[in-house]
C-alpha cells in the first residue's frame, strides 16, 4: 500500500501522521516555484565554458509593468529587469554594449572587482556612451557573491526609469544546504494612473531632499508575483535593492531568515533575523524556511524603515510577494553552517585616517555633498597604491545615506557587527561609523557616493585617485580621452 503510494505524485500529502517526514535533500521544490519570478538570460555567443559573452543594447520598451496598461520604460535588451548575468567565480564576461537610449549613457558594475577602465563612471573612467555609441566591456569574475549592474549617467533617472539587472558570480564550492537559489531584484517605479513613468524630477527640491520612492513594487519587474514553496524546504535569496531611494525592510509573518551574508558573497557567521534590511545598492544574501502550514497564503512585505525626516510618518507596509506554500507534507529543513567563511580584519596599524562628513545644504536649491563640496567641485583624494585606510564617515544630516566605494570592498569596524566584506553600507541619520580599506591593486580614479541616487546627483558624490608612486608616469587624471 505504501510502496503503490509512493509511486504516486503527490502522494505523500496522504501519509499517515506519524511518517517520519522526509529530509529536505529529498525532495524538489514545487513545480514551477519560481516561474513566476524568471527573469530574462542573455545568449552566450563565446564556445569557451569560461567566458559568457553577450551583447547588452540600452533601449526604449512598450512593457506591461501595472496591469493593463502599457508603459515605455528604459530597458537593457527590451526585458525588466535586464537579462540576469550569471557565471562562476573564475570566468569572464565580455559584453558587447549598444547604447539605443535618446541620451547617453554608461554600465558601472556595481560591486565587481573590474579593471579601472571598465567601471564605467563618465568622464571618470570612460566618456560617456552618446546615444548610438557602443562599447565593450570586459569583466573578471573575481569574487562569488550578488551583483548587480546600471547606469552611471543621469543614474536616478535613468534606473528610475528602469535600467538595471543581477549579476551573479556563483562558487560552486557553496553547501547545498543554503538551499535552491533565487535572485529577488527589487526596484520599484513611479507610475501615474495612466501606468506612465511621472517625469524623473518630479518634487523638484523636495524629491532630491527626500529620494524619489517609486509607487509600484517590482520583484524582478513584476507587481505581487506569487512564490510557491514547500514547508521544510529551503530556499537561498539573493536580495537586491536596485532603486533609486527606497529602503527595504522585508518581514514574513511567522518567519526569520538565516542571512548569510551580502554584498561580496559569505559573511563570517550567519546570522538569524526577523527584518532583512536591504538599503539601495545593498545585497542581501539568506536561507529562507517555509515555514507555514501546507495549503495556505502567506505575504512577503515591505515594512517601513526608518531613514530620517518624516520617512515612516503615516505609511502602510506594502505587500511584495505571494508566498503559497503547496499542500504536499512538510519535511525537515537541512541545518545552515554557522561558520561560513573566514574573513580576516584588515590591518590598519598604519593606516591613514580621513573624516568624509556626509552634507546637506538648503538654499533656493538643495546642494548635497561630502565635507561641504558637491561632486563637480570636488578635488580627488589622492591615495598611494598599497595603502590602507580608515574612513570615519559622518552623517548629521536629517535623513540616512547608504554609502557606496566603487573598486574596493571594505570592512566596517564595528564589533558588534558579523564580519563581512561590503561595497556599501548604510549610515544613518545622526550616525557615523568608520570603514577600512586597503588600496592594494588596480590604481586608477574610483567614485564613492551616496546611493540614493538623488542624492548622489545633487553633489554627494565624488572619487579617489590611486595612484602607483612606482610607475613610470602618473596615473592620467580623469579625462574625457579614453581611447
Ligand atoms: Cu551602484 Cu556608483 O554605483
Ligand atoms: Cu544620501
Amino acid at each position: 500500500m505504501l510502496a503503490a503510494c509512493l509511486a504516486a505524485a503527490g502522494c505523500d500529502s496522504i501519509l499517515p501522521e506519524n511518517a517520519p517526514p522526509l529530509a529536505a535533500h529529498e525532495v524538489s521544490q514545487p513545480d514551477g516555484w519560481a516561474d513566476e519570478l524568471a527573469m530574462a538570460v542573455p545568449q552566450d555567443l563565446n564556445p569557451d565554458p569560461h567566458v559568457l559573452e553577450i551583447e547588452l543594447e540600452a533601449k526604449v520598451a512598450n512593457l506591461e509593468i501595472a496591469p493593463g496598461k502599457t508603459t515605455a520604460v528604459w530597458t537593457y535588451n527590451g526585458t525588466l529587469p535586464g537579462p540576469m548575468i550569471r557565471a562562476k567565480v573564475g570566468d569572464r564576461v565580455i559584453v558587447h554594449f549598444k547604447n539605443s537610449l535618446p541620451e547617453a549613457t554608461t554600465i558601472h558594475w556595481h560591486g565587481l572587482r573590474v579593471s579601472n577602465e571598465m567601471d564605467g563612471a563618465p568622464s571618470v573612467t570612460q566618456p560617456p556612451i552618446e546615444s548610438g555609441g557602443e562599447f565593450r566591456y570586459e569583466l573578471d569574475l573575481r569574487d562569488a557573491g550578488t551583483y548587480w549592474y546600471h547606469p552611471h549617467t543621469d543614474s536616478s533617472a535613468q534606473v528610475g526609469r528602469g535600467l538595471y539587472g543581477a549579476l551573479i558570480v556563483d562558487d560552486p564550492a557553496d553547501p547545498p544546504e543554503f538551499g535552491d537559489d533565487l535572485v529577488l531584484l527589487l526596484s520599484d517605479m513611479g507610475l501615474d494612473e495612466d501606468g506612465q513613468l511621472i517625469p524623473a524630477d518630479s518634487g523638484g527640491n523636495f524629491g532630491d531632499l527626500f529620494g524619489r520612492e517609486g509607487s509600484v513594487l517590482l520583484v524582478n519587474g513584476k507587481v505581487f508575483p506569487t512564490l510557491k514553496v514547500r514547508n521544510g524546504k529551503q530556499q537561498r535569496w539573493r536580495v537586491i535593492n536596485a532603486t533609486r531611494a527606497r529602503y527595504y525592510n522585508i518581514r514574513l509573518r511567522n518567519h526569520r531568515f538565516m542571512k548569510l551574508g551580502g554584498d561580496n558573497g559569505l559573511a563570517a557567521r550567519s546570522e538569524d533575523i526577523y527584518n532583512l534590511i536591504v538599503t539601495p545598492g545593498e545585497r542581501a544574501d539568506a536561507v529562507f524556511t517555509p515555514a507555514d502550514p501546507p495549503g495556505t497564503k502567506n505575504v512577503l512585505r515591505w515594512v517601513p524603515t526608518e531613514r530620517g525626516y518624516g520617512s515612516t510618518y503615516n505609511r502602510a507596509s506594502e505587500p511584495m510577494l505571494a508566498i503559497e506554500t503547496i499542500a504536499d507534507a512538510p519535511v525537515t529543513p537541512e541545518p545552515i553552517p554557522a561558520e561560513l567563511r573566514t574573513i580576516e580584519p584588515i590591518d590598519i596599524t598604519n593606516a591613514k585616517h580621513r573624516t568624509l562628513d556626509l552634507t546637506i545644504s538648503i538654499a533656493s536649491t538643495v546642494e548635497m555633498g561630502v565635507n561641504g563640496v558637491p561632486y563637480w567641485q570636488a578635488k580627488p583624494f589622492e591615495i598611494a597604491l598599497g595603502d590602507t585606510e580608515v574612513w570615519r564617515i559622518v552623517n548629521n544630516t536629517d535623513f540616512s545615506h547608504p554609502f557606496h566605494l566603487h573598486g574596493y570592498f571594505f570592512q566596517v569596524l564595528d564589533e558588534n557587527r558579523v564580519p563581512e566584506w561590503k561595497d556599501t553600507v548604510n549610515v544613518p541619520t545622526k550616525s557615523e561609523l568608520t570603514i577600512a580599506v586597503r588600496f592594494d591593486e588596480r590604481p586608477g580614479a574610483w567614485m564613492y557616493h551616496c546611493h540614493i541616487l538623488d542624492h548622489a546627483e545633487a553633489g554627494m558624490m565624488g572619487h579617489i585617485v590611486v595612484r602607483d608612486p612606482n610607475a613610470p608616469e602618473a596615473t592620467p587624471a580623469p579625462a574625457a580621452h579614453h581611447h
